[in-house]
């Protein structure tokens, strides 16, 4: 009988990624997926420990699946609720005592077990009892790529994600991934091609490669060498209809020569880059242990944009850190007003229970942060704005990859992660010449679009032509 699995998922790419695995790995167990937890026979939740909200938002959601949990027993029906993730990894046993509505616990390390715990959950309920208490935190010596399928059916969409770096060995003071993730570890080159290949099979054209430290790569290639990112990368671009290659989250101690080079001589390459500098200022930088300077990071820079001078850059930043004065925050601005992001994203600082950072004696307080995040996000959109104003009147790709509300309406990205919004009514060169073609013949297809509009977020424009 086939049963029913929803999956929530919280926080970054890497779950996206996770979750899509684990709905993989129970396929053949009879679990499809569905789009709520009401008619769910399982409910997982991939879990974010990011931030402190991040967490919370866990824990009111499984009260809300205890109340449906609660009424499907009456009904005399089974629903198990797993929490995956981060929150699992660091807080497994103390969920378990705190939420005992939860069956399952598993870290981001054990989903290819999956099945075997729920078979275990399974046997502990034949009882009655109301829940299971089944935990897997291990971070085990066989990793999970090896194990976890991928799902060969079924459209994939336009973009997709493909982890290949995982867990982080750099330790930041204030960050909880190298305990919730473990320590790095990247795939080898031939799995990730062979990935690769198989979403390009299934009509992917996007892929952005993903990984904690995902320029910290170092996978074992097929003549037995260590493959940086850039030979990953140039690699990948051999494999015919993969148009276009993201990679998210960089370090910018791990920018090598080979990865710039990617971006001047791979057109695949995307001229779009995340490189997270968190703080302007170089104290708040070593306290951090992010083990670079603010010129460092310059420097960084201006090679890249050397090799690719189009380059749109993005960060994210932490304001509020332990022992931040006003004048680090200044520099932080400044650092901001050189740089010019694309786009960025910023976040007061949040202790995380068992990281340096969260005993310092040097707390900043609510109301300090609160301001300072709100200068600095003032300051990021003004330059957003103005960098997707710049496209008014010029032409750019668009990948298409979804359908928006009005008439003739789809939403693609650009080159530099813009959403952009083309009306394919104004079709001059019709894909199909014989006239009987729908919007759906846009979906997937990379098509060259006039920019008549740009808001903070979005772009809008008109189709000149399909080109894929
Ligand atoms: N590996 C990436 C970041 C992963 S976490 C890197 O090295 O940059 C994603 C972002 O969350 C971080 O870049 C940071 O800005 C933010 N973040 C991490 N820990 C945080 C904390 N304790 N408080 C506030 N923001 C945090
Ligand atoms: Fe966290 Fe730092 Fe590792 Fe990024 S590099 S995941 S911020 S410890
Ligand atoms: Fe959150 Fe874990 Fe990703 S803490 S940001 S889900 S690595």
């Amino acid at each position: 009988m086939s049963k029913k699995v929803f999956i929530k998922t919280y926080g970054c790419q890497m779950n996206v990624y996770d979750s899509k695995r684990m709905a993989d790995v129970l396929k053949p167990h009879g679990y499809e997926q569905s789009e709520s937890a009401e008619d769910a026979d399982l409910v997982i939740l991939n879990t974010c420990h990011i931030r402190e909200k991040a967490a919370e938002k866990v824990y009111s959601e499984i009260g809300r699946l205890r109340t449906e949990k609660d009424a499907k027993a009456a009904e005399g029906k089974n629903m198990f609720i797993a929490v995956a993730g981060c929150v699992a990894q660091a807080e497994g046993p103390e969920m378990m005592k705190r939420a005992p509505a939860i069956d399952m616990v598993l870290g981001p390390q054990t989903y290819h077990r999956l099945p075997d715990m729920l078979k275990a959950a399974e046997e502990q309920r034949t009882g009655g009892r109301m829940s299971a208490r089944v935990l897997d935190t291990e971070f085990p010596v066989d990793t999970k790529f090896d194990h976890l399928p991928t799902d060969e059916s079924g459209f994939e969409g336009t973009a997709a994600f493909l982890t290949i770096q995982e867990g982080c060995d750099k330790f930041c003071t204030f960050c909880v991934v190298p305990y919730t993730r473990g320590a790095e570890y990247s795939r080898p080159v031939s799995d990730i091609v062979e990935e690769a290949k198989r979403l390009v099979a299934r009509g992917v054209m996007e892929i952005t490669l993903l990984g904690q430290n995902v320029n910290a790569y170092h996978g074992t290639a097929a003549d037995g060498s260590t493959a940086t990112l850039g030979g990953l990368i140039a690699e990948l671009d051999k494999i015919d209809g993969l148009t276009r290659i993201r990679y998210t989250t960089s370090h910018p101690r791990d920018m090598d020569q080979e990865l710039i080079d990617a971006h001047r001589d791979i057109a695949s390459c995307m001229p779009y880059l995340h490189l997270p500098v968190q703080s302007g200022s170089d104290r708040i930088l070593d306290a951090m242990n992010r083990k670079h300077t603010r010129e460092e990071y310059f420097a960084v820079i201006d090679r890249l944009r050397a090799a690719r001078p189009d380059l749109a850059l993005s960060s994210d930043f932490i304001v509020g850190f332990p022992g931040e004065t006003d004048e680090d925050f200044e520099d932080t601005l400044d650092l901001v007003r050189r740089v010019k992001y694309a786009q960025a994203y910023s976040f007061k600082y949040s202790p995380r229970p068992g990281t340096p950072a969260s005993v310092s004696k040097e707390q900043v307080p609510e109301d300090v942060k609160s301001e300072r995040l709100a200068r600095l996000q003032a300051l990021i959109n003004e330059h957003q704005i103005e960098f997707n104003e710049g496209f008014i009147g010029k032409e750019m790709d668009v990948l298409l990859e979804r359908f928006g509300k009005r008439d003739g309406q789809m939403i693609g990205r650009s080159p530099y992660l813009q959403s952009v919004y083309v009306d394919v009514r104004n079709d001059h060169n019709a894909l199909d010449a014989a006239g009987d073609k729908t919007y759906t013949d846009y979906m997937g297809k990379l098509v060259r679009v006039r920019i008549l509009e740009a808001g903070p977020n979005s772009l809008k424009g008109e189709l000149v032509r399909a080109l894929h």
